[in-house]
């Protein structure tokens, strides 16, 4: 039998239905909308539309954005002087700054995103961000990972003590996922339930031996490298739920890390690229939007 579909687009839509109300509450409460300052850097097709998308879904719920473009040659000095212009005010009040990533080689990444105000750090990128992820206090989480756990608990897919392997361990993605589904669920006001926590999990990557043999102990399989068809039939363990974390063009279309229509036929649940995580992805920068103008609003 076929596995079930992980809807992203249908779950990402409740979402927005939900932030559209809290966006509007806020304006309410606070005489103005939450506000997301995004940078741009050169012509890349896949981040301008990634940039677009964000922006358009921003509008959906109220949340006023802004995309600040500037060409591939920049340097890391102008990129952080940008940020550290935005952070002062000079393109309005930004409740979250984010920089769309890759960013061209000449450019020292990790200078240019420490200079995003941890408080404003919608990407949870920011090292005092990552570190509050790590001790089990999050504020900002990376979008893609809070995007899949969200997806993995409106499935009622079960987590708590079941082997999550997830493959790939990008700072953005892999990293912030592992610690996320083996914390201890988060106490009162808001406890996630047996899903989305208290996994087993095992991060693998490039160097991991025999792969095959890990992902078949997964009850939760999440690719997440970046590299067409990785994930084959025979890596997956009949019934399991398949996360695809991957977007890759191939010969004009979108396609995951998982050999789709094959992994279809042994796991239990899938997600569909595109329509899986993506649009997941996108719902959680404006909850994390939403959460920098509250906590800038009530720091006064
Ligand atoms: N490029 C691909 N995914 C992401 C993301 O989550 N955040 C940013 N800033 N850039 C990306």
């Amino acid at each position: 039998m076929a596995a079930e579909l992980l809807d992203g687009r249908s779950l990402a839509t409740r979402i927005e239905d939900g932030l559209r109300a809290e966006v509007g509450t806020y304006a309410t409460l606070f005489g103005r909308r939450p506000r997301l300052v995004v940078v741009l850097v050169g012509g890349m097709a896949a981040s301008a539309s990634y940039v677009k998308s964000k922006a358009a879904a921003a509008t959906r719920v109220g949340i006023d954005s802004e995309v600040v473009a500037v060409p591939g040659t920049a340097t890391t000095e102008e990129l952080v002087a940008l940020v550290t212009a935005i952070a002062r005010g000079d393109h309005g009040a930004a409740d979250g700054i984010l920089v769309q990533l890759p960013l061209p080689l000449q450019v020292d990444k990790t200078a240019v995103l420490d200079a995003v105000p941890p408080d404003r750090d919608v990407d949870g990128f920011h090292p005092e961000n990552a570190g509050l992820l790590s001790q089990g206090r999050p504020r900002f989480i990376p979008c893609t990972a809070a995007g899949v756990q969200r997806m993995l608990i409106d499935a009622g897919v079960e987590t708590a003590g079941r082997r999550v392997v997830i493959v790939g361990r990008s700072d953005i993605v892999g990293r912030p996922l592992a610690l996320l589904l083996s914390a201890k669920p988060p106490r009162a006001p808001a406890p996630v339930g047996a899903s989305g926590c208290d996994a087993t999990v095992t991060l693998c990557h490039s160097r991991s031996t025999d792969l095959p043999s890990l992902s078949r102990q997964a009850d939760v399989l999440v690719a997440a490298v970046g590299r067409p068809g990785l994930i084959t039939a025979d890596m997956v363990r009949p019934g399991a739920t398949v996360i695809d974390v991957g977007v890759n063009r191939v010969d004009g279309r979108l396609v995951g890390d998982v050999d789709f229509e094959p992994v279809r036929t042994i796991a239990g649940r899938i997600t569909p690229v595109p329509g899986g995580v993506g649009p997941l992805t996108v719902a959680m920068l404006l909850a994390n939007t939403l959460l920098a103008a509250e906590l800038r609003s009530r720091q006064g």
